[in-house]
Parts: C-alpha cells; structure tokens; sequence
C-alpha cells in the first residue's frame, strides 16, 4: 500500500493549479456579457417572430464551472411543450441563424446550431451551441433528447456555488488524463457529472479518496431516490437528481471508470503538478513507427476510407462496430488479432489491427464427424473423399495434383475424421482487400467502405495529418 502524502502538500498543489485554470474577473466579465447579448437577441428576435419561446444560459459558463479559455457558451431556446418536433426544429434553427453570422447546423440525437460570437471588443471569438428544446413539466417527461438539461442546470445553479473551483480541479484532472467528456469517441466524463460529484463528495480530494477505492458497478445517488437498475453492465452509476430513472455516467467505459481510478490512486501517493498538465503531443513519426513495429515482430494493418460526413458521436459508435466485426472476420479465418483501435484523421476514417499471426499456410484442418456416426460419416466421406464411396468421381476439373492429394487425404484423430482443404486466404491483406464488404458496420460507414477503401500495411501506411499522435498514443507513448 501506497501512503496518502501529507494533506498540505496536496492543498499546495490545487491552490497552483486553481491559479492556472480559474478564469479571471476579465474573461468572466466577457462570457457573461456575450451570453446576455446572445439571449437578449434571441428573445428580442422571437417576439418579433412570433414566436412563444425564449432562451436561457445553461453549461458551465451558467455555473462559472468552465476551465480558462475553454469557455463555450450554451444557450437553450425553451419551446412550449405543445409544439411539434417538425415546428420545434424548424423555428428553433431558423431563430438561431437569424442572429448568427458564422454557424454550422449540426445533428446528433437534436438538431442545434453550433455558432461562433465575438466579445464587443471583437476580440475574442466564443463557439456557441444553441439548442432548442422543449419546456416539460419534469426532466423525466421529456420529449426530445435534450429537455432534462434546464433541470440540470436547475438543479446545479443551486448547489454550486463555493464549489467551482473543486468541478475545475476536477475537469482539468480528467481532461489531462483524456476522459474528460462524455463523447462517442472518449467515452468519459461529462461537465455535469462532474458538478454532481463535486456536490457529492464536497471536493475534488474527498472524490479522489472514494474514487481510489471504487468498485465496478459504483452506485453514487446524491438524493437517495434513484429507481435506476441498469443492465448490470454500467460500470458507474450516478442517479440523475432530476430524472431517478437515469444514470449520468451511462457513457463512462469501463477503461475510462478504470483511469480516473487509477489516477486518484497515483495522485494521492505522489501528489504533482504534473498530473493537472496536458501532456504534449508525441508524433509518432513514420520512421519511428515502423522501426517499433519491426522490433514487435508483429503486423500492423490499416483499413483506410473516406469519412462519412456525419457526426463524431454517429460516426464512432459505427466505427467500433466495423471493428469488432472485421476483427472476428479475420479471427474466423485463423488469423490473430492482438490489439485494435478505429479513428478520424482528415477526411479519412480508419480501422486499425495490430496483428500477432497474418500469414498461414496454404493447407486448413477440417474436421469431420465421429467415425461412429455412421450417417455423418458417409455424407463427410462422400464430401471429402469419394472415392471410398465407389462412385470414382474424377478430380480432372482440379488444378494440380497437390490439391487432389490434399483434398483425399481423410484421416482419424481421436475418433474423428479430419481432412485438409485449402485455405481460401493465407494472407490477412488478400483477406481484408476481398472479403470486407461483407463485414456488418453502421449504415454510413457501410457505404463509405462501399465506395472504396484501401489496406495498408506496415511501411505502406501513409502518415497523414495526426497518425502519427494516433500511433504514439496507440503504443502508449502518448
Ligand atoms: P457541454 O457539453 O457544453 O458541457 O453541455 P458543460 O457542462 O457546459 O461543460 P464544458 O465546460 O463546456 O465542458 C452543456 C449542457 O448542454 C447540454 C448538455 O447536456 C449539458 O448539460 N447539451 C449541449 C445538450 O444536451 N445537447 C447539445 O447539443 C449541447
Ligand atoms: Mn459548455
Ligand atoms: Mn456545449
């Protein structure tokens, strides 16, 4: 066991890092001055509208839980809840863009408007997503995706306050850990999460103290209401205040469960600065890359393709999904994965396989029934070996006589027959380059992989933009 170092050692250490991250009077000042002139814009261009809606600050820059120079703003344009979602969805984004100058319309599970604003200086630029969602009685009655948040921010706004500083303690502990976040492609985190453990545990050393000694399937319910079971499967279980039947860690991965455990253990041995600092991005070069892979002694293996042009939080999920699948395609056909991994770089998307076998022989065992079957033996044995059947079948069709050798050759091994065929691919990339439309992905991923892909391996790979943090993040230099 590892001793908790002294209490003001780690004190220390916060105080500096709350220096380095707490945003000061002046960036205050600013967001919340561009989030007023935001809503007030919004309100004011509604009524002209005619429009029955208006808009509230939400997020971290509602509850001065937001990391220096990291700040987003978050608005939600609040509908009455008897509008339709076609109504909802059209009013909202053309209010949106009414008062956007440069904007991206964006979907995940809602559609919203991720805008970027400047201060009245113009000197900084802010992103902005604005959100149209509709105003329920409860967070449990929601009709789209997004409704529990004004609960949520409810809910905070009145219990964060003396706190913010432990949430940012927090937030810049995880990000620097990279699962901060509760994306498709990260799988950690979220900012709300973290304000409720914040509220949990009173601050980020106490959460740090329990987090050490977390088991999977931690349950942490702050109001002691939660109805939520789950499938046994999540390994953190945070009840949503606002709505009992929901766990707020749903998208927190077993790994990512996992690092922050890991970290607090490691942290509150040896308390550091560093542990509160992103680390810098190693790029893996292509030399570099392919010395290590040389001295693995294994296979790397690419699957490159355009990427679909849809959302990081659909194109992920689709991605990890082609994966598994071509993972157990190459797996089924005697080959060895050992790890892999999927991502975006560009415009390309990609599936990666670290292989421990990628080359077999030409010959394949097959087995046969037990010889003491007598009805599968002779449907086997008139397959494999017709011959024996007196039916003298000629092999002239067969391409050489190796083959015709190999495909008689029927033997018994422990009481079945066994036979060798020939093994359709005895090599991983004629595999991948012929076989892999047939694999099951997400839909857009299909039908990028459809259109064309390529397969790369080793020193074929090409070192586009990002590969290279990919890869030192992959092989753990990153
Ligand atoms: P954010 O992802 O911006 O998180 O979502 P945050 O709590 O403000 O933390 P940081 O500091 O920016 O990282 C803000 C709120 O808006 C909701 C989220 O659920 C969250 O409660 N939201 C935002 C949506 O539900 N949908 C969106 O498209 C955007
Ligand atoms: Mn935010
Ligand atoms: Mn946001």
């Amino acid at each position: 066991m590892m001793e908790e170092k002294g209490e003001e050692e780690i004190k220390r250490i916060c105080r500096e890092v709350i220096e380095r991250i707490r945003p000061d009077e002046e960036e205050r000042r600013k967001v919340k001055a561009v989030a007023e002139t935001i809503i007030a814009k919004l309100n004011k261009k509604a009524s002209e509208m005619g429009m029955e809606v208006y808009a509230i600050s939400v997020g971290s820059t509602a509850r001065n839980t937001w990391i220096s120079g990291e700040a987003d703003i978050d608005v939600f344009i609040m509908f009455p809840e008897g509008v339709s979602e076609e109504e909802l969805k059209e009013n909202g984004l053309a209010l949106a863009k009414s008062i956007s100058d440069r904007y991206e319309e964006r979907y995940a599970s809602h559609p919203y408007i991720h805008a970027y604003f400047h201060d009245a200086e113009g000197r900084t630029e802010y992103e902005v997503d604005l959100v149209p969602c509709f105003s329920v009685k409860a967070a449990s009655l929601l009709k789209s995706a997004v409704d529990r948040t004004p609960f949520h921010n409810e809910y905070i706004v009145k219990r964060i306050s003396g706190l913010e500083e432990e949430v940012l303690l927090l937030k810049q502990f995880l990000k620097c850990r990279g699962i901060y976040g509760s994306e498709q492609r990260r799988k950690g985190f979220s900012g709300y999460l973290c304000e409720l453990l914040s509220i949990r545990y009173s601050s980020f050393v106490e959460l740090l103290r329990h987090a050490s000694k977390w088991k999977y399937g931690e349950r942490i319910d702050i109001e002691g209401r939660g109805t939520y079971k789950g499938a046994g499967k999540d390994p953190l279980i945070v009840i949503d205040p606002v709505d009992p039947n929901r766990n707020v860690a749903a998208a927190v991965s077993l790994d990512s469960f996992c690092r922050l455990i890991d970290a607090a253990r490691d942290f509150l041995a040896c308390p550091d600065a560093s542990f509160f600092l992103l680390a810098k991005e190693k790029e893996m070069s292509k030399a570099e890359f392919v010395k290590l892979v040389k001295e693995r002694g294994t296979e790397l293996v690419m699957v490159l393709f355009e990427a679909p042009d849809v959302v990081e939080d659909v194109l992920f999920p689709q991605l990890r999904k082609a994966e598994a699948s071509v993972k157990s395609m190459i797996e089924r056909n005697g080959f060895t994965v050992y790890r892999s991994d999927v991502s975006v770089g560009g415009d390309k998307a990609f599936l990666v396989f670290e292989l421990l076998v990628w080359c077999l022989p030409e010959i394949k065992r097959h087995e046969g029934p037990p010889v003491t079957l007598k009805h599968h033996s002779e449907l086997f044995k008139s397959k494999y070996e017709p011959f024996s059947f007196g039916k003298r079948k000629a092999f002239t069709e067969k391409k050489n006589n190796s083959e015709v050798l190999l495909q008689r050759a029927v033997r018994i091994e422990n009481g079945r027959y066994v036979v060798e065929v020939e093994r359709k691919y005895t090599d991983v990339v004629d595999l991948l380059k012929h076989e892999l439309k047939s694999c099951g992905s997400g839909k857009q991923v299909s039908e990028s992989i459809n259109k064309g892909y390529e397969v790369l391996k080793n020193e074929e790979l090409m070192f586009f933009e990002g590969l290279g943090s990919f890869f030192s993040e992959f092989f753990g230099f990153g």
